[in-house]
């Protein structure tokens, strides 16, 4: 009798503790195609009454904001005292007349948002292997109010600013310490704005039971930013030649800068080598296009986006692992028989020697482990006839 009690208790817990490490957090992302930036979508307020609010993805930001009146019934929203310890902990926070936390931070778009710091349940999807999505319990989520003039810049739909920084505020760690998960989050940013992406934390489920190859490399984190360091790059299988120096800037990795920038003299040789490859497919040369500096008329070559294939050396376990780049992250279609190089000149001492952009990132699986310090890079999904987009 004992015996059959403890069983049943013991496999009782070992379904509970199934139930929880499967468990997938997933807020579906959209790409606002006009203004080329991508939005999550959060669930604010209490459960059947909460308001959807979209917000752009930003690795950078350390504690979210928006604008408030988003938020339809306000019965949960509560405004954060100075005195609290959730005040406290915050860097950079301070106190205005009526004893509210107030936050500051500068925005990715050169805002610099200040706000009184709030508390609200959100509510977000849950899906588990081989079950329909469903809907996680609502937890406690900490982020800051900012007016209506600080969304200036932001995609009409888009109502304030996801905090996905490395630090101790951001969106991805309240969930998944108020969800106990392991402290990761993974982005799958569509290219276009018909499909949506997708955007985990804890561990993903991406591919099911097809799941896609990944590399890892170390992630150095740097002033709230997300950091890997490289080694090389090649074209089409050939180094580039770069003073070893221009690498020690190491690349960062952003959601709110389109086209990956690249110190010049990385961009030109970078150009060089993709121009002559151009041309020996037939394309030939035509004026650039802003922001691009390398455009090429398609020609004989037909619809090609094929031109040439780049990849970052990264620091892998002991040896050099490259990350892939082909195809339409290669390049942008301007027209209907113009492509150009979809890289910018991000002049000649930036603080980066790159940035990628989002350009670059779509139609892979990134995952950002921050349990290891690692970020994870898919294959392009393309080689796997997948993509980052699911029909809604
Ligand atoms: C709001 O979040 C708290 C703490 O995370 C939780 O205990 C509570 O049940 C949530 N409220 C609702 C209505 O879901
Ligand atoms: C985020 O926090 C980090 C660490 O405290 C800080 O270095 C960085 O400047 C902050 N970033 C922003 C955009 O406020
Ligand atoms: C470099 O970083 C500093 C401090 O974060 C910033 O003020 C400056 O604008 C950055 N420069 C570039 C070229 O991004
Ligand atoms: C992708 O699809 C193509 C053509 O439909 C096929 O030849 C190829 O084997 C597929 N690749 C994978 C990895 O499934």
């Amino acid at each position: 009798m004992g015996g059959l009690t403890h069983l049943i208790v013991l496999v009782s817990m070992f379904a509970a503790i199934t139930l929880i490490s499967e468990a997938q957090y997933l807020i579906p992302v959209t790409k606002h195609e006009p203004t080329k930036q991508y939005y999550a979508t959060v669930n604010i307020g209490f459960g059947g009454m909460s308001s959807p609010v979209n917000l752009l993805l930003d690795l950078e930001t350390n504690l979210t904001w928006l604008n408030c009146r988003k938020i339809r019934l306000l019965s949960s929203l509560h405004v954060v005292t100075c005195k609290s310890s959730t005040c406290k902990s915050l860097p950079g926070n301070g106190c205005d007349r009526t004893n509210a936390c107030l936050y500051t931070q500068p925005g990715p778009l050169g805002q610099n948002p200040v706000g009184r710091v709030a508390q609200d349940n959100a509510t977000i999807f849950t899906t588990q292997v081989g079950k329909p999505i469903s809907i996680a319990p609502s937890r406690r989520f900490t982020f800051s109010c900012a007016v209506e003039k600080y969304l200036q810049g932001l995609a009409p739909r888009v109502a304030g600013v996801l905090a996905l920084s490395p630090g101790e505020f951001p969106f991805w760690r309240q969930i998944a310490s108020a969800y106990n998960v392991i402290p990761k989050f993974a982005l799958c940013l569509p290219s276009s704005g018909l499909g949506l992406g997708s955007f985990y934390i804890g561990t993903h489920s991406f591919g099911g039971s097809k799941p896609v190859p990944m590399t890892l490399t170390p992630l150095k984190i740097d002033s709230g930013k997300y950091i890997i360091s490289f080694t090389s790059i090649h074209v089409d299988g050939v180094p580039l030649a770069l003073e070893p120096s221009l690498l020690e800037g190491g690349a960062k990795l952003s959601t709110v800068v389109t086209y990956t920038l690249l110190q010049t003299d990385i961009y030109n040789a970078l150009a060089q080598s993709f121009t002559l490859k151009a041309k020996k497919i037939e394309m030939s040369e035509t004026q650039g296009h802003a922001p691009f500096k390398h455009c090429f008329e398609e020609g004989a070559s037909g619809k090609n986006m094929d031109v040439s294939v780049m990849e970052i050396g990264l620091p892998g376990n002991g040896k050099e692992v490259k990350w892939r780049f082909q195809g339409a992250n290669m390049v942008e279609r301007v027209s209907e028989t113009v492509i150009c190089l979809a890289f910018v000149d991000g002049g000649s001492k930036p603080n980066e020697s790159m940035v990628i952009g989002t350009h670059q990132l779509e139609n892979y699986l990134i995952e950002f482990d921050l349990s290891t310090t690692r970020i994870a890079f898919s294959d392009p999904l393309v080689l796997h006839n997948v993509s980052c987009s699911k029909s809604s």
